[in-house]
């Protein structure tokens, strides 16, 4: 992805406590870390620099975690990260995934579309999160499967 940078490998994982690190950086509201349908994480050097998450609950997909660690961020890893997932969810048929989330300008780019709270997930933890709508303010977004296009 940079050509003068380490080469960066994205596999999937089960094991979660770089969500947990990369959450408390960030300050991401997440009430179940662990309790994904999938995972994955960017590593470089041996080091895990980046993951992304996906919830499932009965046919509703939900993407948790996104996220880069700074030294790596704007170099291209969280659309190659959104970018395995989408495609897995392609692969998959599955119509559409869901969002909430602080950086609605980065969805938008893969053609996440808003919607109104009401419409996103019930199991998606904004609806439960004590910081919603005082400290965090999230946009809540979807992005139908066949509108995916790549950027
Ligand atoms: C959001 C995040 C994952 C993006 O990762 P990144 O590696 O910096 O993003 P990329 O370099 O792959 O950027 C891909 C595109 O999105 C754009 N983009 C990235 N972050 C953006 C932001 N915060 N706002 C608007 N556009 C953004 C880039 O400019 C780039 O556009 P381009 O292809 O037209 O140049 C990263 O900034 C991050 O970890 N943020 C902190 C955690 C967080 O808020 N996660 C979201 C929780 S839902």
């Amino acid at each position: 992805m940079n050509s003068n940078g380490p080469e960066i490998k994205i596999i999937e994982t089960k094991d979660y406590e770089i969500f947990s690190i990369l959450a408390r950086k960030f300050d991401l509201e997440t009430s179940g870390i662990g309790d994904y349908f999938k995972a994955w994480v960017a590593i470089s050097d041996g080091k895990k620099v980046g993951g992304i998450s996906l919830k499932k609950k009965d046919k509703t997909y939900l993407l948790d975690i996104i996220a880069v660690d700074k030294n790596y961020q704007k170099k291209g890893l969280g659309k190659k990260l959104l970018l395995v997932v989408l495609k897995y969810l392609k692969k998959e048929k599955i119509p559409k995934v869901y969002v909430n989330t602080k950086v609605p300008e980065f969805f938008k780019k893969f053609n996440f579309k808003k919607i109104p709270r009401s419409k996103s997930p019930k199991f998606s933890d904004c609806w439960t999160c004590p910081q919603y709508n005082k400290t965090c303010f999230p946009t809540h977004m979807t992005l139908e499967l066949k509108d995916f296009k790549s950027i």
